[in-house]
């Protein structure tokens, strides 16, 4: 891959000069999903697929934007006196927010650059390929300009540019998970305080299988800023009754001794979710401390039961998917993983049922949705480097 993003960067802006490749990978949720804006634990790792960038520093403040997944748009020119988001300006306004953003933290970026990207993320698949490409930059950037930013606050700059420059409200796992990914292992993060661990994944006997619904989240955004703004509300409801600094705060017992104080149906079951979610995910990570990998995948079918029915944000694509998973012998667990709304499931599939499941869950998918969903067997990979 490096050769080919390389050959390719010297066709598009000339041979000259000296050229850098570098990788970010995209990233799966295993569990704890909605719980990183509600001040909970999640638990996702980095993949072996991300984004490759290559990149050379310019001369002036020029900047030069060349995507191998969108050919058809050529290049893309910019300025680093110009750095606000346009409408048009499609996945460039990603790199080009991380610049924003470092600039607002106070770091010169002393020059432009000629930037190529490629990424084998399936497109829009809720596998994180925004946050991909905002930890690559960061990542560019302070390699090339010695800029002495750590993973973790390349992680907290990239989620800053896309809340403020890039107008979505997500929380920190993406980029976490991105930034400081490690390869066989899943981080249990606690996103209060941002501590956290590395546990090792060992699935003796067993596959990590990413479902692509292939239906594109389209009103995605507005709905998830909807279940934020859902969550705060609870939250503020609670806090009459109990002093907690989040939903993440509450055992399930505890939550149900307030709950009562939520004075709206919906946004009960919106703050169910995110106390007992947050709590599976502190149990699902003992499980799997403890090797019960079976009571781990039942964590993860709950998790999907309370996205669907309380949090309600997964739809036909994801909950047949799912359904149509925990039909097949030999699936430890299955959920929808990410955001919701479209996108991807995640499954574990011991491996000599993964052939099985691809078919099975395939043809039932294509019979009742009508399109074809994409299947991967994933590994779990490390963070950025250079190569
Ligand atoms: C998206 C957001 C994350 C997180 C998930 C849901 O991926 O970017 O911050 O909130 O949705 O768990």
């Amino acid at each position: 891959m490096k050769e080919k993003i390389y050959k390719r960067f010297q066709e598009i802006f000339g041979a000259e000069g000296e050229i850098g490749v570098y990788f970010a990978p995209g990233r799966v949720n295993l569990i704890g999903e909605h719980t990183d804006y509600n001040g909970g634990h999640v638990f996702p790792c980095a993949l072996t697929i991300g984004t490759y960038g290559a990149v050379r520093k310019r001369n002036d403040n020029k900047l030069r934007f060349y995507s191998m997944n969108f050919e058809h748009l050529n290049v893309i020119e910019s300025s680093l006196d110009d750095l606000t988001p346009r409408k048009n300006a499609g996945w460039t306004n990603y790199p080009k927010g991380v610049m924003w953003a470092l600039r607002e933290k106070g770091y010169e970026i002393p020059c432009g650059i000629d930037l190529m990207l490629f990424g084998n993320i399936p497109n829009g698949s809720g596998l994180s390929s925004s946050a991909s490409v905002e930890v690559l930059t960061g990542y560019i950037l302070n390699d090339l300009f010695d800029l002495g930013i750590s993973n973790q606050d390349l992680a907290l700059l990239g989620q800053f540019s896309e809340n403020n420059f890039n107008g979505v409200n997500c929380g920190i796992m993406d980029q976490f998970a991105i930034a400081m990914g490690k390869k066989d292992h899943a981080i249990f993060l606690d996103t209060a305080d941002l501590s956290f661990e590395y546990a090792p994944i060992k699935l003796e006997g067993a596959k990590i299988v990413i479902s692509c619904s292939n239906k594109k989240r389209g009103l995605g955004d507005s709905k998830y800023n909807e279940r934020r703004a859902e969550c705060e509300e609870a939250l503020e409801e609670i806090r009459q009754k109990v002093k907690v600094d989040s939903l993440g705060d509450l055992s399930e017992e505890q939550f149900e001794e307030v709950r009562d104080a939520i004075k709206d149906a919906t946004r009960q079951k919106r703050a169910k979710h995110a106390v007992y979610e947050n709590q599976r995910t502190i149990k699902a990570v003992q499980a799997l401390k403890a090797n019960d990998i079976e009571l781990f995948g039942k964590l993860m079918n709950a998790s999907h039961v309370s996205l669907r029915d309380d949090y309600e944000v997964t739809g036909i694509e994801l909950d047949t998917l799912v359904e149509e998973a925990w039909k097949v012998e030999g699936v430890i667990g299955s959920r929808m993983t990410g955001a919701g709304f479209g996108g991807c499931t995640v499954s574990i599939v011991k491996d000599d049922a993964v052939d099985t499941f691809i078919e099975k869950v395939g043809t039932a998918y294509k019979a009742t949705i009508g399109y074809a969903a994409d299947f991967y067997v994933v590994q779990i990979g490390d963070g950025p480097a250079k190569l």
